[in-house]
């Protein structure tokens, strides 16, 4: 199923916890959903799944408004909530049971015991879920967000609390199901986001800053300083260089040239143009990827 925000924007009395937020993510898609603290991460997961009405704009899923058919469109979605809400006082296995049957599963038995498996819950699952430690609530919570085969994921910082052994299953886990899902999965590991997710979305104050390839976003053309690295056959001088369109600065690398944009655009054409005309065989011409961090630092930061 496909998932499209249409223009969302939410207001909480004066503020704006979202401003006309538009995106879409395409079966299969595995989208990481980044954003400070604040930013409006959870809340938009909230309106998609139907927990809060967005002010203005739409949630579509496969060109239905999730507004208007949720109770249909809810059986389509799995959704593990910020802080992972459970009821304490019931055992692993019955709240299982309930959240099941809640959806109206036929085979109940066999798909919570593949939910048990897939989560690593065997140990625990007859224990009262008061009694797990964290990171076990948190697979507990997993497992009931993926109880009825959802065709939608949305995942609010599903790893949270996860030993690094368990990360790397849960992690795992999320990437082979979303192969035929439609998952959003926010984060404020960078690494994990980098690790597992094809696509990422920024968020910053309640706007979207940044949509694209993890390659996209990591290149700096989003910012507006992407760093090209391009080497000649033949001595070239920095001025011949800087007066192309569209370059902000020209500086000698170890072997060729670090060329970074002004923002106006991808710089990498001007270069090869530069190299035909002036009859320069171009031996590199490669753009610098900056690590994922210092983009959402550059895009997130607050003045
Ligand atoms: N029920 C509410 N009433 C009033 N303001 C709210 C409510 N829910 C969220 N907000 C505000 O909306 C903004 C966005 O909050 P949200 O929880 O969506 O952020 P987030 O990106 O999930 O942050 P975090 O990374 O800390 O989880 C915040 O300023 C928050 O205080
Ligand atoms: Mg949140």
């Amino acid at each position: 199923m496909n998932l499209k925000i249409n223009n969302v924007t939410k207001l909480f009395g004066k503020q704006q916890a979202l401003d006309e937020v538009n995106f879409s993510v395409n079966r299969g898609e595995l989208l990481g959903f980044l954003g400070p603290n604040g930013a409006g991460k959870s809340t938009l997961m909230k309106i998609i799944t139907g927990f809060l009405p967005a002010t203005s704009g739409e949630v579509y899923l496969d060109n239905h408004k999730v507004s208007v058919h949720l109770p249909a469109i809810r059986r389509n979605i799995g959704y593990l909530p910020e802080h992972n809400p459970l009821y304490i006082d019931l055992y692993v296995k019955e709240y299982l049971e309930i959240t099941a049957g809640f959806y109206g599963i036929k085979n109940k038995k066999q798909y919570i015991a593949r939910m048990i498996e897939l989560t690593g819950l065997g140990d625990e699952q007859h224990k009262k879920i008061r009694a797990l430690s964290k990171g076990y609530r948190q697979r507990v919570g997993l497992a009931q967000a993926l109880i009825h085969d959802p065709q939608v994921l949305i995942l609010d910082e599903p790893t949270t609390g996860l030993d690094p052994n368990q990360l790397e299953d849960i992690r795992g886990m999320i990437r082979s199901i979303s192969r035929e899902k439609t998952v959003i999965l926010s984060s404020h590991i960078m690494q994990e986001v980098e690790a597992v997710c094809d696509r990422v979305v920024i968020i910053n104050r309640g706007k979207i800053v940044a949509d694209g390839s993890i390659a996209e976003v990591k290149s700096g053309q989003l910012q507006g300083n992407q760093v090209v690295v391009a080497g000649f056959d033949r001595p070239v001088h920095p001025d011949q260089l800087m007066v192309l369109p569209g370059i902000k600065d020209v500086v000698w690398g170890t072997d060729a040239w670090v060329i970074e944009s002004d923002g106006s655009g991808d710089i990498r054409p001007v270069i090869f143009r530069f190299a035909v005309e002036n009859d320069l065989v171009l031996l590199t011409l490669q753009e610098r990827q900056q690590n994922l961090e210092s983009v959402f630092h550059q895009l997130t930061k607050t003045d």
